[in-house]
């Protein structure tokens, strides 16, 4: 069953490994992103294979082919004059030495376990079922002619877990491209920093997105808040494919653990969802970095920006609402008294006034909606907001802005008055806010002056990260991009994409080739802080069985009239 595949020939530890494939072993069945474990003398390396190629030991084979009804020559050739190499890149190693040296310098073998080593030499190795080791960073490559083998079951586990452990946060986001075992992120690593979701269009971006979120609300790992531009994560989204089919979103998986708001409550009741809240902002809770976020939206110029410091610092709060009040005679005293320029501030007010046509910005609010929001997450609810029709840029990127910034100020008060008093009940629960298209709001241009370009910097500091979710990777400011923890990248094609995933990796050159491989749907390489080590996933089905799996909703106890009433909405989706 175990039998090796090939043998290490040569390589080095910054460029890989070079294997030979042994004469009975197909080229064809070794595909990129496989996963491999070589079998050194005192280590065992975990690898990825990056690259397949045909090797011949003699140029006169080149010149001069066997004519390929040559059945004969052609065995007589393979595996010896002929052969498959592949190039592995090692990524995590195991070493039996380390725990034979601990368990001499400390005969109790306290040390040994309290270093979570296993005991014992590379055979007992053999037999761990996971857990109980630790895996440590490559250092060192297998000498030669190590044999090389197929991963197993085992070895999946030991290096990324398994779903159900009960010391840990994992979720399972996939399966390896060709074994049945779960491949699992650790949530708890997952959101200490901020993520990435990225590839290109229609390779199932959002359908990831969705299994995170599902994943971090089940297992508890954080509270989410999500700017959803397209409405297709709290209720139903559309899933493309022959034939008409939608997909649950997820206060539909998870009822009591989600609030959906709207932005456009017509279109959100339209879709059938019940019992949203609406949400309005008003002039005075948009600041000039709001403004600025959306520059190119409003096609303001810089000047332009300049004077609604000035408009800002002199009026206060209420800025916008006057100056869309002042006339022209108003302007020329304002300009006058202090330091504006008259023709900006009329083009300010001229640009501005495109605001007054989004439904949900009021000029003044008797209620605070994002309060409410803040306190929605604050009860350890997950808040979707919708924009319905309002999922044009600029309408989505001033929103997301001005209620990110004031979640932000108060988990910045949560985290530092925990700081203080170092009491764990002060400790607020991280908090995920996702965001597409999110090069429009992390682009180098205006990222130093935009809260999310913030919270990306700042790492976890205050409990709150991101989670971005994108199509053109290389739009992302190169500072940001490095502090992105673990990034989750479905098929791209475009070169300075894929060169942008890799920002700040060492030996990324050699995934490069992975990632450009992947199928253009439903696969995706994981890289970063919730994986031990890359790896190449078969994306979890979101499907039936997933919203069986996961979701609070348990199918048996759902009452007549509701299962009556999903099945007649199904028909009605469907046009009968
Ligand atoms: N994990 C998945 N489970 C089921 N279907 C998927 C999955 N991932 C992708 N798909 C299919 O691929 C299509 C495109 O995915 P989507 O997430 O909408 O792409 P993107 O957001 O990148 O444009 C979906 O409509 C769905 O049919
Ligand atoms: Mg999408």
């Amino acid at each position: 069953m175990d039998l090796p595949l090939g043998s290490v020939i040569q390589g080095s530890l910054s460029k890989g490994l070079e294997v030979r494939l042994h004469a009975d072993v197909s080229v064809e069945d070794m595909r990129v992103g496989k996963f491999l474990v070589v079998r050194g003398v005192r280590s065992h390396f975990f690898c990825m294979l990056t690259d397949v190629s045909l090797g011949t030991s003699s140029a006169r084979i080149l010149s001069n082919p066997p004519n390929p009804n040559d059945d004969f020559l052609l065995a007589v050739l393979a595996g010896s004059s002929t052969y498959g190499t592949i190039e592995l890149s090692p990524m995590l190693m195991l070493t039996a030495e380390r725990e034979k040296q601990q368990a001499f310098f400390d005969p109790t073998g306290a040390g040994v376990r309290e270093n979570k080593l296993a005991l014992g030499n590379l055979a007992s190795f053999e037999s761990q079922t996971g857990g109980d080791i630790e895996l440590l960073p490559v250092k060192t490559i297998p000498s030669h002619f190590s044999q090389v083998f197929d991963a197993k079951e085992s070895d999946f586990r030991k290096v990324f877990g398994w779903e159900d452990d009960p010391y840990r946060r994992n979720f399972a986001i996939g399966k390896p491209i060709d074994m049945d075992v779960a491949v699992c992120l650790d949530l708890d690593r997952f959101v200490e920093r901020s993520n990435g979701v990225f590839g290109k269009s229609g390779t199932g971006k959002s359908f990831l997105t969705r299994l995170l979120l599902s994943g971090i609300i089940r297992k508890q790992a954080a509270v989410n808040l999500i700017f959803d531009m397209h409405s297709e994560y709290g209720w139903e989204a559309v899933s493309e494919g022959k034939q008409f089919s939608t997909v649950k979103g997820l206060r539909q998986l998870f009822p009591d653990k989600m609030q959906i708001y709207t932005l456009d409550p017509e279109s959100t009741k339209r879709r059938g969802v019940r019992d949203a809240q609406e949400l309005f902002l008003s002039f005075d809770q948009i600041e000039v970095e709001d403004i600025a976020l959306v520059q190119r939206e409003l096609n303001l110029s810089e000047a332009s920006i300049e004077n609604a410091i000035i408009l800002r610092n002199e009026l206060g709060s209420s800025w916008i609402n006057t100056l869309l009040e002042m006339t022209n005679e108003d302007i020329q005293m304002f300009c006058e008294e202090k330091r504006g320029n008259k023709s900006s501030i009329m083009a300010l007010q001229r640009k501005l006034e495109r605001l007054n046509d989004l439904k949900y910005i009021r000029k003044r609010c008797p209620k605070n909606y994002v309060t409410e929001v803040l306190q929605c997450l604050d009860s350890g609810k997950n808040v979707v907001i919708e924009f319905g029709s309002h999922s044009d840029l600029l309408s989505y990127m001033l929103a997301a802005n001005v209620i990110t910034r004031r979640i932000h100020g108060s988990y910045v008060r949560k985290a530092e008055k925990f700081l203080q008093s170092k009491n764990p009940c002060d400790r607020p629960q991280p908090l995920v806010i996702t965001i597409e298209e999110a090069h429009r709001f992390l682009d180098p241009a205006i990222v130093r002056s935009t809260i999310f370009g913030t919270i990306a910097r700042e790492m976890r500091k205050y409990f709150v990260t991101l989670l971005i979710v994108d199509q053109r990777p290389s739009g992302i400011d190169a500072e940001v991009m490095s502090q992105v923890g673990t990034r989750i990248t479905a098929l791209l094609n475009d070169d300075k994409d894929i060169d942008a995933i890799f920002t700040g990796v060492s030996g990324g050159q050699s995934l490069r080739s992975v990632l450009a491989k992947l199928d253009s749907k439903q696969q995706a390489l994981v890289l970063g802080h919730a994986v031990p080590m890359p790896v190449v996933v078969q994306t979890r089905p979101y499907d039936e069985q997933f919203y069986r799996e996961i979701g609070d909703i348990d199918w048996q106890e759902m009452p007549d009239e509701q299962v009556f009433a999903e099945a007649e909405s199904a028909k009605m989706d469907l046009g009968f």
